[in-house]
């Protein structure tokens, strides 16, 4: 039997992952230890595969070819080149069986995702995995690749990247084979890059959302994509791949942790840990 046994919400920063590999001082220190509790926790959980629903940055896609939803079905996913050569991270290994039983589950549910049977992977999927996971020589978990087209407009709503994942949800819980599965949700919180509005961080936005993610999801998936990118800047629209993750779990959750910390760079870091054991003992 199949179970996605909790879901993780978590910016992925790449600040943090440099500080993480590297210097852990200044306010990377902080949020490490902020993140700490939830990577015992994830460590007790002894998860088989992780499906990592992230955004690719001009990576492995560009505008010359950006499918809305894509999902890895390969043998492993190297660590992308992102222009100053590729993280210094394990190659993710795939979960084959599990991969092709969603896209055999989650395409007739009405999710056209693209199929990739090659696709590196930039920091959106590997610097959450160095928040969980810290840095071994391999990953403890099988990867999944979930990639969102949050780049070009119009990018999928806030309700279709929730509706993505209880599709998610639904395949997982008819796999035939066992596994304790997580699925983490990335990008995020509030942040805006670039214009005039660069360094934008609503903090009561960011706390709201942490809060409503778990036990009123409704609130959030009823924002538009241009609600999100006035709150929380143009790349704060990141956070609806948290939704995917939400998604996949049951309406009876407890959230085990969360945590928020400004600035990261000059943005917003959060994390939230949802254990969904509950809803999938059902
Ligand atoms: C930062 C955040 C991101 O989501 C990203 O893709 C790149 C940079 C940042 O906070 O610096
Ligand atoms: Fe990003």
């Amino acid at each position: 039997m199949a179970e996605v046994v909790a879901g993780i919400g978590v910016s992925h920063i790449p600040a943090l992952g440099m500080a993480m590999q590297g210097d852990r001082s200044g306010p990377a220190a902080e949020v490490f230890s902020k993140f700490a509790p939830v990577r015992g926790w994830v460590r007790e959980l002894a998860l088989d595969t992780v499906i990592v629903v992230y955004n690719d940055h001009a990576s492995a896609f560009s505008l010359e070819l950006l499918p809305t939803f894509v999902i890895g079905a390969a043998k492993s996913y190297a660590p992308a080149d992102e222009g100053y050569g590729a993280r210094n991270v394990p190659v993710a290994q795939g979960d084959g069986d599990l991969s092709w039983h969603l896209v055999d589950s989650v395409i007739p549910q009405g999710f056209d995702l693209a199929i990739a049977q090659k696709l590196d992977v930039d920091h959106g999927l590997t610097v959450p995995l160095t928040l969980l996971f810290g840095s071994p020589p391999e990953w403890p978990v099988k990867v999944i690749p979930i990639e969102v087209n949050v780049v070009q407009q119009p990018t999928p709503s806030a309700q279709r990247c929730f509706d993505l994942g209880r599709a998610i949800g639904r395949a997982v819980r008819s796999f035939p084979g066992s596994r304790r599965v997580g699925i983490v949700g990335t990008g995020g919180m509030s942040h805006q890059l670039q214009g005039r509005r660069a360094g934008h961080i609503n903090s009561e936005f960011d706390r709201m959302f942490l809060a409503e993610i778990v036990d009123n999801p409704q609130q959030l998936t009823g924002l538009s994509n241009a609600d999100y990118m006035r709150e929380a800047g143009t790349e704060g629209a990141e956070l609806v791949m948290w939704l995917t993750m939400r998604g996949a779990l049951g309406e009876d959750v407890t959230a085990v942790h969360s945590a928020y910390h400004v600035p990261v760079s000059n943005t917003a870091a959060g994390m939230v840990a949802i254990d969904n054991s509950a809803g999938a003992a059902r």
